[in-house]
């Protein structure tokens, strides 16, 4: 893993920020070029419908800021791609992680969650990483980790991982994921075994014994 700066970016390092994904999106028309945003501690992070992100300052808080052209009817992909950049990152460092679909990494529990924003031709993604919650799992496989440079080799896998074909990106989603083979509660539809995505974006789940196909975009999995 390597640590060199990664000229495709540039880095802003804040010592304290309310969120730096508001600091983001605030000052959106200054970043002439890629951007990551890290921060020595965030003192109001939040994540997806407005939730409040834990704020401790062993915790990983950081936001990407991208140019990357893609289609409104293939913008759902990009998740899966984020998903697989995070995952592998945690992954290298020996953590037994898995993808829960769309946007969060679990290790029994949520570790990990990535926030993802659009602006004109722009991703602005927030990712926060419980370094601090799961201290001891940490401790237990050896990491070390430096904030910052935790966050460089994730926003360089993230550069690297758009690159690759969809395909491959979905196959690993597919192979990682959290919720593979597990009973969810899924309003409107009820209990129904996970399966896998498809090329399409739709989930295939068990229900009575019979195979269905429902569209990630329509519900979202609340276990
Ligand atoms: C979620 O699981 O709901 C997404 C959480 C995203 C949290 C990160 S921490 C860095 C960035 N700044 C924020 O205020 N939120 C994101």
């Amino acid at each position: 893993m390597s640590s060199r700066a990664d000229v495709r970016y540039q880095l802003i390092h804040l010592e304290e920020v309310d969120s730096t994904q508001r600091f983001a999106l605030e000052n959106l028309g200054l970043f002439s070029k890629n951007t990551l945003i890290t921060c020595t501690s965030q003192k109001a992070g939040y994540g997806r419908q407005q939730s409040k992100w834990l704020d401790s300052s062993k915790n990983l808080a950081f936001t990407f800021v991208f140019n990357h052209q893609t289609t409104p009817a293939e913008s759902h992909r990009v998740a899966l791609y984020l998903a697989k950049a995070l995952n592998q990152t945690l992954q290298d460092y020996g953590l037994e992680t898995l993808i829960k679909w769309p946007n969060d990494i679990y290790l029994q529990k949520k570790i990990a969650g990535i926030l993802i924003d659009y602006r004109d031709g722009k991703f602005i993604v927030g990712i926060g990483v419980n370094l601090a919650e799961d201290f001891e799992q940490y401790e237990k496989t050896g990491i070390e980790v430096e904030k910052t440079q935790l966050a460089r080799i994730i926003a360089t896998k993230i550069l690297d991982t758009l690159s690759e074909d969809y395909s491959k990106v979905l196959e690993y989603c597919n192979v990682n994921s959290y919720l593979y083979d597990r009973e969810v509660e899924v309003k409107g539809l009820g209990l129904i075994v996970v399966k896998h995505l498809d090329e399409s974006g739709n989930l295939h789940y068990l229900k009575d014994g019979l195979e269905h196909a429902i569209n990630m975009t329509v519900f979202s999995l609340k276990k």
